[in-house]
């Protein structure tokens, strides 16, 4: 193949956008997964979203490689299946750390990214397990939450700030999750997955703040791609006041609970690999490890 010649862009017109969704289908047909995860796919068109993207050509038209960038230096980056062993993966991880990316996903740990990040010298620097089970019988009964706290569904327009807040405090030592912004958050609201009543809010019954409302201790928002059999335990979490108070396992059956009403048949979900706690959780709820997405980045100094 001839040279590789990279553009990087911030805005992306649509014929690009469309380029990119479409080599990306047909890396996920040949790969068995999806090498662009949800926060870069909506950044290929969100005007809002700090993310660079990068589109390798080499000697036909359109592209046949493409890599984003966020502003916190995570990288995604995919080369089609036709233009595979040909240099350009190693152009693109190479311009994506060139540009200050610290870690580039490889979705799914497939050999050839481990390869090739091992050929540029990365390392893994984390780990994020995919879980899931099968619906059983009995799932759609509703725990019952620790005495002094109840549940009710997320209402639009009212709770988007002590969400924001109980995630941010929640998720203080996870990048991704703990810096979501309200814009973040009513851009997964937009989307036609978005179903409030399968977003549960668990109040502090026994004590009200300003304004007579409940604190919120913690949530469980589900998530069902609409059609779909298969459901997902989106993003749990727990005030860090409220944490070892025996929650943890009622909030992830909350959520399982509305799932199988729902009558989806496997439920999945995404646990980093240092979270030890919530591992134990899920592995207690009866969820096994199903595939691993592995970011590599520069080795720690020594
Ligand atoms: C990983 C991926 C980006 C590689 O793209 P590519 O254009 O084929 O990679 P390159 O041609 O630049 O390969 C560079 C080096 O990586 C290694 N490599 C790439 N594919 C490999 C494979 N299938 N088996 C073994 N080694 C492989 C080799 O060391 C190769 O050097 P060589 O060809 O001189 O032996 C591509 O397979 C892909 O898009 N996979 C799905 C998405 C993904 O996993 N992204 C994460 C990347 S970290």
């Amino acid at each position: 193949m001839s040279d590789v010649r990279i553009e990087q862009a911030t805005h992306l017109p649509d014929d690009a956008v469309s380029a990119v969704r479409a080599l990306a289908a047909r890396a996920a047909d040949a790969d068995g997964i999806d090498a662009v995860s949800e926060a870069f796919r909506l950044a290929l068109t969100s005007p809002r979203a700090s993310v660079t993207h990068l589109l390798a050509y080499a000697g036909r038209p359109g592209p046949v490689g493409y890599a984003g960038r966020d502003a916190a230096g995570a990288a995604e980056l995919v080369v089609d299946p036709s233009a595979r062993r040909a240099g350009v993966g190693r152009a693109l991880l190479r311009a994506v750390l060139d540009g200050g990316a610290t870690g580039v996903w490889a979705h799914g740990d497939l050999p050839a990214a481990r390869a090739l990040a091992a050929s540029e010298g990365l390392v893994p620097t984390r780990e994020l397990h995919v879980m899931e089970r099968a619906v059983r019988d009995g799932d759609e009964v509703e725990p019952t939450l620790p005495e002094g706290f109840s549940v009710r569904t997320f209402e639009p327009g009212r709770d988007e700030q002590a969400w924001l807040d109980v995630n941010r405090l929640a998720f203080a030592s996870h990048p991704e999750q703990g810096s979501l912004t309200l814009a973040d958050l009513q851009d997964r609201m937009a989307q036609d997955w978005f179903d409030p009543s399968g977003f549960l809010l668990v109040e502090d019954t026994t004590t009200t703040q300003d304004g007579g409302a409940h604190p919120l201790a913690a949530f469980h928002w589900t998530k069902r791609e609409p059609g779909s059999t298969t459901g997902e335990v989106y993003v749990v979490g727990v005030h860090p006041a409220y944490q070892g108070r025996a929650l943890a396992g009622p909030l992830t059956g909350l959520g399982t609970a509305h799932l199988a009403r729902l009558g989806v048949e496997r439920i999945e979900l995404y646990v980093d690999g240092d979270n030890t706690r919530a591992l134990a959780t899920y592995r207690r709820a009866g969820f096994e490890d199903a595939v691993l997405h592995v970011v590599h980045g520069r080795p720690p100094a020594p």
